[in-house]
């Protein structure tokens, strides 16, 4: 598929691509056991970086990931942003949406997939109820989330959440918006809908941007909206826009990492594409052990002590 090619890099190469300095040896993020020969120097990605790359024109490549094992294998590639979403609801913990996802479940596999990455941005979402009942409540749990590793929080709303966007900035806990088709506002959206498709819709998706911006979120998501609409959007804001279901005109793109990898079928929407199929061969190798198992094939010699 279209991302393949990026995939298949190796992190040096992915490093070059994004068109970031090489690590520097001595640097402040300094990861291993000593100093000097042999240490490994990582240079964390920061929110300059992705400023940096908005006014370059470099894509941000930006991917779910809720545990250390996917955050690690996601970083090794090269990608720019991970997102601790609170689509965790759907595709890990069993939910039919995102609105019982707890801080504490944030909290948990925030702290998880932070153990997993070293040089990605981390990016963790602020579940339902933690940040609408009011900007202290907003600052205590996005701080919690900063805590756990993350280093930025991600809130849903335009205008109404302007006010809880600029608490939470100034303390100094840098906020990626959330605008379009937000799954936090469901119901009100009557499911799950694109957003932005008549004029009305379209000039309150473009105050909405603006106020984000205004309020000192340092980037926005633009989820579900019409590929034209998130191009305007993206050329009027000076903050990087991250689509998803936005067309190609944004300055990066975000999926679920299930979504893009092919392993979850409960509904696929138009805007996934699968760039694997990894549910057949998990099915195929569990399938083995099974069938191994029930014949007595498994564990053989060379498995036994
Ligand atoms: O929860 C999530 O994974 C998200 C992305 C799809 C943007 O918010």
């Amino acid at each position: 598929g279209g991302g393949a090619g990026v995939f298949a890099l190796s992190a040096p190469d992915a490093w070059q691509i994004r068109g970031l300095p090489d690590p520097v040896p001595g640097g402040r993020f300094l990861l291993g056991t000593k100093k000097g020969a042999g240490a490994m120097a990582i240079r964390k990605t920061n929110i300059l970086d992705l400023a940096r790359m908005k006014a370059e024109g470099a894509k941000i490549v930006m991917i779910t990931a809720y545990d250390a094992l996917f955050a690690r294998i996601f970083d090794d590639v090269g990608v720019d942003v991970i997102l601790v979403g609170d689509s965790l609801g759907q595709v890990v913990l069993g939910h039919s949406d995102t609105l019982n996802v707890t801080m504490e479940d944030m909290v948990r596999h925030t702290a998880a997939a932070a153990r997993g990455r070293k040089r990605a941005f981390l990016v963790a979402d602020m579940p339902f109820l933690s940040y609408q009942t009011g900007p202290s409540d907003a600052i205590r749990n996005a701080g919690r989330l900063l805590q756990a590793g993350a280093e930025a929080v991600k809130l849903e709303g335009g205008r109404n959440a302007a006010g809880t966007i600029r608490a939470v900035a100034s303390a100094d806990i840098p906020v990626m918006g959330h605008i379009g088709l937000t799954p936090q506002s469901v119901h009100r959206m009557g499911g799950y809908r694109v957003q932005g498709k008549t004029d009305p819709q379209r000039e309150r998706l473009l105050d909405d941007a603006a106020a984000v911006q205004e309020a000192g979120a340092f980037a926005v998501v633009l989820e579900g909206m019409p590929a034209v609409l998130a191009g305007e959007i993206t050329r009027t804001l000076s903050i990087p826009t991250i689509g998803i279901g936005a067309g190609v005109g944004c300055d990066g793109q975000v999926l679920v990492m299930h979504d893009l990898l092919g392993l979850f079928d409960e509904f696929r929407p138009k805007f996934v594409k699968r760039f694997g199929e990894l549910r057949k061969p998990v099915e195929d190798a569990v399938g083995a052990y099974a069938a191994a198992v029930r014949d007595g094939s498994f564990p053989g010699k060379e498995h036994s002590f």
